[in-house]
């Protein structure tokens, strides 16, 4: 008996697409469609059915024959992609090529260290704007217009009011506005000054520090920085505590640590002199508490704020500040 179209439609179908060389699809399509093939075969036969059943089988023989010309044509590309894929040699034993990955900035690196170490002491991390207004920048923090100390600052105005901040320390109002003591805060982010040498960028980076509560005295502001420099540096590591002078605390000291490179002995990178200046700290200035509104009987505070590129610096030993701004991926890989 005769195979109907549609059986042979299905073992036609199996046998091309189960074909996976170029010469067995030749093959199948010779079987099926060639001059003497199974459908061509069928094709023909269709004239010597009933008349009535010519069209209905006619149509079905075509539309068979077109579905495995097409079937043909796919396993052909198929099987001719497989073949270059060999030619090419590609190994799927070998192991994968890696892709390299980018490292944190050193400056970003060391932020985080410094931001782990103070949250592991009880601070937050508050960030602050910027762009920062004059009262938030200057005023509040017991600066105010035509004070000398602003000459400390080049400052880069934006408008009369508005200004590139010149440090992270208008993030003290900013957080003791919104917020009665206790606070233990820190701040990270960028600060501006109109500034260019070799050991100056009119941009660079501080993270700013405040504690405020009830019986906050100098010897805290002490605890806390010497655990703070033992762990980012190591516990041999003496601090000094030299006075200075910032308006908005009182009393004031620049923090000094053991030159981490010649220990003490005098080199180049502390003038000779054994020390490193690393922070600018004080207690919090009662002009700065009256500007909040906070009762200055009852609550003291310090604050301290330190620059990232120095730090960073000292840690990994790099004598150049430029040198964490040109993007140089060979320096930048080393971290
Ligand atoms: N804001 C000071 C500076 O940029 C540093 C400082 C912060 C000093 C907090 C005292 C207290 O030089």
């Amino acid at each position: 008996m005769q195979k109907s179209i549609d059986q042979i439609y299905h073992e036609a179908l199996k046998d091309i697409e189960g074909a996976d060389t170029l010469e067995s699809v030749e093959a199948h399509s010779i079987t099926y469609l060639g001059r003497k093939g199974l459908v061509t075969q069928f094709l023909r036969s269709v004239a010597t059915l009933p008349a009535d059943e010519r069209p209905l089988a006619g149509k079905r023989a075509n539309e068979v024959k077109q579905a495995l010309d097409a079937a043909v044509l796919a396993a052909t590309k198929r099987c001719e992609l497989a073949a270059e894929k060999a030619d090419e040699g590609i190994d799927v034993t070998l192991p994968g090529r890696t892709v390299k990955q980018g490292t944190l900035h050193p400056l970003t690196r060391v932020t985080l260290e410094i931001c782990d170490i103070f949250t592991h002491l009880g601070f937050q991390i508050v960030e602050g704007p910027e762009i920062e207004t004059d009262y938030y920048n200057f005023e509040a923090l017991n600066i105010p217009k035509n004070h000398p100390a602003r000459d400390m600052q080049d400052t880069f105005y934006i408008s009369e009011n508005t200004v590139l901040r010149t440090h992270t320390s208008p993030t003290q109002p900013r957080v003791m506005e919104k917020q009665d003591p206790p606070v233990r805060i820190i701040a990270p982010g960028k600060v501006y000054r109109c500034d260019s040498d070799l050991t100056h960028t009119p941009m660079f980076h501080q993270v700013e520090g405040l504690l405020v509560d009830e019986h906050i005295s100098f010897g805290d502001l002490k605890g806390i920085l010497t655990t703070f420099i033992h762990k980012i540096f190591d516990e041999e590591t003496s601090l000094r505590f030299r006075p200075s002078f910032f308006p908005f605390t009182e009393p004031s000291a620049e923090v000094d640590i053991r030159c981490v490179i010649c220990r003490g002995k005098g080199c180049r990178v502390c003038s000779q002199t054994g020390w490193l200046e690393v922070l600018g700290a004080g207690m919090v200035h009662p002009a700065v508490f009256e500007n909040i509104g906070y009762d200055t009987q009852k609550y003291t505070g310090f604050a301290f704020g330190m620059g990232v590129e120095r730090i960073t610096m000292l840690k990994y030993g790099v004598d150049d500040i430029r040198k964490y701004f040109e993007n140089d991926l060979r320096f930048l890989r080393q971290f």
